[in-house]
């Protein structure tokens, strides 16, 4: 099995080296710089958008444009929106969840019993990166509230039906760039929103925080990869939810597959010996917030290089989990048949 981990193209790193040797000397606003941010108001649909160096530079410029306090999903989000609420001394209230999934009427039931009205509800666009959060019912819910909706879509950007990271749905929109994300460029994230006093509110913090017009450049080319790459890795993820036999959330768009495991730190600690990516992982071992709050392991599919994402190496990955965490053989359950390659 030769699995790659995910490295920024070809062509991303020739425009970023070709930028950084051609460094802009005008005046006003750097060429590359606005035109990512275009690129991004064409993705979310949005009429803002600012550039920062990194997917926590955009959540701490957007909380700290917020009063407060804030919802946060109990498991399976992000955990630098807790540390970065913590930092700006936000309150913080963490609403029960379906294993990560916020359900609208929850939501709804959830803010009536609250002693105030928080002024936002921050999702990640899949629980734990396994599970499509019910974006536009979550967003219906908050407008009727007057609740801001800021959905972390670092895991999303480029959704081919549209349905995460899409403006229509979202109040706010943020996401990293870092890696290994879908927009793969090692560095930076946005904002990007129609609200611009949310800009306005915190313009100190994102002149600090800004991108250079290196990590700008490679926005604006690996992002034209982002609907491509997000729906290869989905589609692996389905495959392999569909044929392990046991995962969490099996019926659900996710960009990593996450299985339950009785002994989650001997098995991450055996499939990271099995699944050997030259020193790197695509094992997480849970209970974590990032992901789930149960006894599981999880296979980061979002970390591979949608060029390995094969059947022969997604059929061996399926071989190693079921082998490791379940102790049966891949003959009982055979790969799915039916399933388009
Ligand atoms: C969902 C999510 N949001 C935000 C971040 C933070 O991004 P950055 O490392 O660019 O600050 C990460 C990092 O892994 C993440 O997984």
């Amino acid at each position: 099995m030769k699995l790659i981990f995910k490295k920024p193209t070809i062509e991303t790193q020739k425009a970023m080296s070709h930028a950084a040797l051609n460094p802009f000397t005008g005046r006003g606003i750097n060429p590359e710089i606005k035109s990512a941010e275009e690129k991004i108001k064409e993705l979310t649909g949005h009429d803002q958008v600012k550039l920062v160096n990194s997917g926590n530079s955009a959540i701490i410029s957007v909380m700290n444009a917020l009063k407060g306090p804030f919802i946060l999903p109990d498991q399976g989000g992000w955990s630098g929106l807790k540390k970065i609420a913590e930092f700006l001394k936000r309150e913080v209230y963490f609403i029960p969840t379906e294993k990560g999934i916020i359900y609208p009427d929850l939501l709804e039931e959830y803010l009536k019993q609250l002693p105030v009205l928080p002024s936002a509800l921050f999702i990640t666009s899949f629980a734990g990166y396994t599970a499509e959060q019910p974006a536009k019912e979550l967003f219906e819910v908050c407008c009727e509230n007057n609740i801001i909706l800021v959905e972390d879509a670092s895991g999303s950007v480029g959704d081919p039906e549209k349905r995460l990271c899409n403006g229509d749905h979202a109040h706010i929109i943020i996401a990293s760039t870092g890696s290994p994300k879908i927009v793969n460029v090692g560095n930076g994230g946005f904002i990007s929103t129609n609200e611009k006093k949310i800009l306005d509110n915190s313009r100190f913090l994102l002149k600090t925080l800004r991108a250079d017009p290196i990590t700008a450049t490679g926005i604006s080319t690996e992002i034209k990869k982002a609907p491509f790459n997000l729906f290869e890795t989905m589609h692996a993820c389905k495959i392999l939810k569909k044929n392990i036999q046991n995962t969490f959330h099996e019926d659900k768009r996710g960009i990593n597959v996450i299985v339950p495991s009785s002994d989650p730190k001997a098995h991450s600690r055996i499939l990271r010996e099995k699944i050997n990516l030259e020193g790197r992982s695509i094992i997480t071992t849970c209970p974590i917030y990032d992901r789930l709050m149960e006894k599981a392991v999880c296979i980061e599919i979002k970390n591979l290089d949608t060029d390995c994402l094969n059947k022969e190496n997604l059929s061996e990955i399926k071989e190693h989990v079921e082998t490791t965490v379940f102790n049966t053989s891949n003959n009982e359950y055979p790969m799915h048949p039916k399933l388009k390659w």
